[in-house]
């Protein structure tokens, strides 16, 4: 693994590994993948403008986010069956986290029960969670997490259908024997079904879940089921970011579901500036999206995010090398950063200012 130097080593020595169906499930991106290929290249449009002769002997990278330390700005993003690219899964995730110091983000669509992923290492981790049509599903994932030991609860808002995914209609995409959505297995009584009809059901079963009629009353919803605090994920304009803040919401990731769900629209970085302006004061901003530098990190950090997620890089260390694969992909970041805000003249992640980064034309 020592001649992986970098996030996109990974990806290539991942994409070696994987099946082609699961690595297009992870690579891909929704109709003409152009958001996909956005978020990567919206990053090249911003320069970092580093101030010299500063003392950057001691770079702290620490953050604190909802009462918790992170030893770097960078958390683990939701992304679902983490068993398509390792048998430990999530479980190896987990650990990796803790290992780095920092929050996973688990998704809903696990392929581990959420206790098992809290079991498997003690640093915190937040629960992703859709609003499901069935209200006393959704409440009762919140109350499994709560009870878990899950310190914040992270609702993806962008998903009100699911986005043209079009390489895995080309191969026709299912989820592998033994790999299934396992925290839906208590709601579902599968027993008498063979394995390959087991998979339909549930996949049909899921499809059902999702709720095109969803509305901000949701998340008046959830807030009054949990006290945890409330993170909305895949706000993308001005408009939304206000609601959230009046919603009273503690944090919202800017977020285009790495351009799995509508294509088109921007990146993630480009409307992050604004985002922050309008409801920074308010709440927490949090990015994801195309992240696969440290310099990425400080711009996002630069244009007002408290802090990033990354997805596909965390799957394809898992794939590489599982739990000290992922491992491996955060040390990297986070030396990266390191590097980064020392060569910029910063010495902690607040320190990284809009001073610090232009966007070229
Ligand atoms: C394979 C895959 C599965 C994902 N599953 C989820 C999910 O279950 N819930 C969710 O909120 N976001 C999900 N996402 C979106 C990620 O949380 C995140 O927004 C995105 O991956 C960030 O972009 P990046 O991969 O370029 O870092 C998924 C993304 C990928 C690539």
């Amino acid at each position: 693994m020592d001649e992986l130097l970098n996030l996109d080593d990974f990806e290539a020595a991942a994409c070696e590994r994987l099946p082609a169906a699961a690595r297009d499930y992870v690579r891909g991106g929704a109709a003409d993948e152009i958001t996909l290929h956005e978020n990567r290249e919206a990053f090249r449009r911003f320069q970092l403008l580093p101030r010299v002769l500063r003392d950057v002997s001691n770079i702290d990278l620490t953050i604190d986010l909802f009462g918790e330390r992170l030893s770097f700005p960078v958390l683990v993003a939701p992304t679902a069956f983490h068993s398509l690219a390792h048998p430990e899964g999530e479980l190896a995730t987990a650990r990796a986290a803790a290992a780095v110091g920092t929050v996973m983000v688990v998704s809903t669509m696990s392929s581990y029960r959420l206790e098992e992923i809290a079991a498997a290492a003690s640093a915190p981790k937040w629960f992703q969670l859709y609003c499901y049509r069935d209200r006393s599903v959704t409440r009762a994932l919140v109350e499994r997490a709560e009870a878990a030991g899950y310190r914040a609860i992270c609702m993806t808002v962008d998903l009100p259908r699911v986005g043209r995914r079009e390489r895995d209609l080309r191969n026709r995409f299912s989820l592998p024997p033994g790999v299934s959505p396992k925290n839906f297995e208590d709601f579902l009584d599968l027993g008498r079904l063979a394995a390959d009809e087991r998979v339909r059901a549930f996949e049909r079963y899921i499809g059902e879940l999702v709720d095109p009629s969803l509305t901000w009353e949701a998340v008046d919803w959830l807030r009054s089921v949990t006290r945890l605090p409330l993170i909305l994920k895949g706000i993308m304009t001005r408009a939304d970011a206000r609601l959230a803040a009046e919603r009273g919401v503690q944090g919202i990731v800017v977020s285009n579901h790495g351009g799995r769900q509508l294509d088109t629209v921007p990146a993630a970085v480009e409307v992050l500036g604004e985002i922050v302006e309008e409801a920074g004061e308010r709440v927490v901003v949090l990015m994801d999206g195309g992240i696969r530098r440290g310099t990425d990190v400080a711009k996002a950090l630069a244009l007002g995010a408290r802090a990033v997620l990354v997805g596909r890089p965390c799957f394809y260390g898992l794939a590489v090398a599982g739990a000290e694969g992922v491992r491996r992909v955060l040390e990297l970041l986070k030396s990266e950063l390191e590097l980064t805000l020392a060569l910029l003249g910063c010495r902690n992640p607040r320190e990284v200012t809009r001073e610090y980064v232009r966007r070229s034309s």
